[in-house]
């Protein structure tokens, strides 16, 4: 079950973190992966690492906010190697990267936008990129990895963020109805704090509020990635415009 054999994968900003453990374990169910990332570095490291390890995977470095270049990586990519089945969007700006959390009085104008840009636009621009081709092959899987801040209020300062992850949240659940009849399923993750050395950062800040998770751990793209091999599977074909939380347990709505 939830073998991915003859599917091809786009992973949105997978170079590290999260979205790298999520193109390791699609890889591993034997996936053909697209690792894209802002960062071509990364996204050919990742890449690199997924093919030392027996998978198929290609860099595929874009800016998810770009629309022209999302649609033109995304068709050459099609052209070149396969067209894309499955979709994770996972590109965001919830981690520490240029992330400083901040109470919305507090926040200045001019950054609301780069919130909705990547979380929330950039989900929209590789969303469109991919979905003609899988209407036409009435087969497709979307994952919007979102986050917790989309679902609930919170004050951590995180209501920008949160805004935005939520219109991903609601966009998405809109695409698993509009498009429920095409063999496509659409659904989103609400993920809880993910170990920062996923992404190479420091762990000492969060080791606190791993304590107050019911499971007593922070989570790993590992857990986060196992949710999109299910989601991604043909065995998932009935799940569509769901939101699952995926926390260890912290409160959800
Ligand atoms: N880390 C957490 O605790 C946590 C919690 C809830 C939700 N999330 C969500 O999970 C996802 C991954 O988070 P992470 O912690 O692994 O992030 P991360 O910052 O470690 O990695 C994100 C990657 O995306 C790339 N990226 C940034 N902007 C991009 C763009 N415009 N186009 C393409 N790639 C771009 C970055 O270069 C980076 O490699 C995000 O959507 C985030 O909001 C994370």
């Amino acid at each position: 079950m939830f073998e991915l054999e003859g599917r091809t994968a786009l992973v949105t900003g997978a170079g590290q973190g999260v979205g790298a453990g999520i193109a390791t374990l699609l890889a591993r169910q034997g996936a053909v992966v697209a690792v894209n990332d802002i960062v071509a570095e990364r996204a050919e490291k990742a890449a690199a690492a997924i093919r030392a390890a027996g998978g198929a995977a290609h860099a595929l470095p874009f800016d998810v906010t770009d629309t022209a270049a999302v649609a033109a990586a995304v068709r050459t990519f099609e052209r070149s190697v396969a067209p894309v089945d499955i979709l994770v969007n996972n590109a965001g700006n919830g981690g520490a990267e240029g992330f400083r959390p901040t109470r919305f009085r507090d926040a200045d104008p001019a950054d609301w936008q780069r919130f909705a840009d990547i979380n929330l636009f950039g989900v929209m621009n590789a969303t469109r990129a991919v979905l003609d081709g899988m209407c036409a092959r009435r087969f497709g899987r979307i994952v919007t990895i979102a986050s917790g801040a989309g679902t609930q209020g919170m004050n951590i300062g995180v209501s920008l963020y949160g805004a935005a992850k939520g219109g991903a949240i609601a966009f998405t659940r809109h695409l698993a109805i509009e498009h429920a009849r095409d063999g496509i399923t659409a659904n989103s993750l609400a993920v809880g704090l993910i170990d920062p050395a996923a992404s190479g950062r420091q762990a000492s800040a969060t080791v606190n509020l791993a304590k107050a998770i019911p499971v007593g751990r922070l989570g790993t793209p590992e857990d986060i990635g196992a949710a999109c091999v299910f989601l991604a599977s043909r065995e998932a074909e009935w799940i569509t415009g769901q939101t699952w939380q995926i926390n260890g347990g912290s409160p959800t709505t």
